[in-house]
Formats: structure tokens, sequence, C-alpha cells
């Protein structure tokens, strides 16, 4: 059993990583912001309610947040454990975590904090272009697709994010950051966190957050 989470600023590469990560580990990617995303597509009371605070680059209440999340926890694939992505986001969000996971003698193995200097973060978000069908996560300079608006796995169309406006980008900038810092703080106040410098190409930094989990047991507790 494997619980990681990655944390970072918006735009810090956590979607891109998470998914390299939960390839090579064979453990799901569990992102908070697809879910949302979901369930906004979906227009689902949850997606609705959601939608109020994404648009404004706001967090989503703790409340709302967590009880989506441990709903996915509960899912008979995230067993082996998962890697989280854009969760938590608050102090309140880590302690219901650790409440969560310690209910099945769990924890959070390794924190990894991505990081990456802020106008290289507006730069990203705003040449980000996500696949309609499944989030898949491209770049129109760093990591373009092979054929311009359609995604290399699955050849949807590929669309920008509502909040990758310019003025959003920057507000999530502003609205999220100080979470952010307390975040990581929880964590290495219990010893797990590590970071990684974020402005390495995407398979350097894979690499890097590989090397900064180690050797990886699966199905020890
Ligand atoms: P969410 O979807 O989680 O957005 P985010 O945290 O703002 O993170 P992003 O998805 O913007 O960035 P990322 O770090 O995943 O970067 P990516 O890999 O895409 O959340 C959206 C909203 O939902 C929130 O604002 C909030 O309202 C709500 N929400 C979600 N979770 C919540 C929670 N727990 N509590 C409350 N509210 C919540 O990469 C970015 C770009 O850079 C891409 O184009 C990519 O191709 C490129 N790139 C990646 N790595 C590199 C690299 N190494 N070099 C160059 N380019 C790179």
């Amino acid at each position: 059993m494997i619980f990681l989470v990655l944390l970072g600023a918006p735009g810090a590469g956590k979607g891109t990583q998470a998914a390299i990560l939960s390839e090579r580990l064979d453990i799901p990617h569990v992102a908070t912001g697809d879910l949302f995303r979901a369930a906004v597509r979906e227009r689902s009371a949850v997606g609705l309610e959601a939608r109020r605070y994404m648009e404004r680059g706001q967090l989503v209440p703790d409340e709302i947040t967590v009880q989506m999340l441990l709903e996915r926890l509960a899912q008979a694939d995230a067993g082996e454990g998962v890697i989280l992505d854009g969760f938590p986001r608050t102090p309140a969000q880590a302690v219901a975590l650790d409440t969560a996971l310690a209910e099945h003698d769990a924890r959070v193995d390794h924190a990894l904090e991505i990081q990456v200097p802020f106008e290289e973060l507006v730069r990203r978000m705003s040449g980000r272009w996500i696949c309609a069908e499944n989030g898949h996560v491209y770049n129109e300079v760093s990591h373009p697709p092979r054929v311009a608006g359609r995604c290399d796995l699955d050849d949807s169309p590929l669309l920008q994010r509502d909040d990758d406006k310019a003025e959003t980008i920057r507000a999530r900038l502003d609205l999220q950051l100080g979470a952010l810092a307390e975040v990581s703080r929880h964590y290495d106040e219990r010893g797990v966190l590590r970071t990684v410098d974020g402005r390495g190409s995407i398979e350097q930094v894979a690499d890097d957050l590989l090397a900064a989990i180690g050797p990886v047991t699966r199905g020890a507790a």
C-alpha cells in the first residue's frame, strides 16, 4: 500500500507527473480538479456548486472537497494506494486525509512538492491544452500534440480550461499559494515532505520524483 501526495502551485506539473508516476508505479491517479471538472460537465449538484469557486480561482470549500475525495478513495481500485494530485490543498483537508487513512492503518508515505517560479507557472498555464475526452495534458511550447488540436492518445479535440484565462490564472496563484505553504508544512512536520525542482524537462522531473520516493514495495502496508 502506498499513498503519494503531489503538491505544487497551479501549473507546476502535478497532473503531468501524476500520470507518469501512475503508469510507472501502477497505482491510480486521483485528481480533485479532474473530479470537479467531470462533475461540472455532468451538471451534478457538486459540479454546479464547485463551478462558482473554480471560475473565480478560489478553492472549493473543504466540506464538499473532502466528501468527494473520500468517496473516490472508497472505490476498489484505490485499495493498494493512490497518487493524489491537487489534494490536500488546505490544512483541514490534510488532517481529514490523515484521519481517513489511519482508519485503515495507512498514512501518506510521501508528499512530493514540485517547485516552479511564479512567471513560469503563468507561462505554462497560458499554453496548456487538455483533451476533451480524458483530460490528457499538453502545452503548445513544451509538450505539443503530434497533430495540432487533437489528443495523441484518444484523438479527441484539445480545449483550453475555463480557469486558464489570464485573469483567472493570476487569481488562482494569488489565492492559493498561501494554503500550499501550510500544507507543505503539515507534511514537513511529519517527516515525509520532499521537494523537487520543477524547472527541468518533464522526463527529468519524473526521474527526480521517482528518486525522491526510492524503491517502492507494492502490497506492503
Ligand atoms: P486543479 O485541476 O487541481 O488545478 P491546479 O492545482 O490549479 O493545477 P493545474 O491542473 O492547473 O496544474 P498542474 O500542476 O496539474 O500542472 P499540469 O500538469 O497541468 O484544480 C482546479 C480548481 O479546482 C482549483 O482552482 C479549485 O477551484 C478546485 N480544486 C481542485 N482541488 C481542490 C481542493 N483539493 N480543494 C479545493 N478546491 C480544489 O501542467 C501545466 C502545464 O505545464 C501543461 O501545459 C503541461 O504540459 C506543462 N508542463 C508540465 N510539466 C512541465 C515541464 N517540466 N516543463 C514544461 N512544461 C511543463
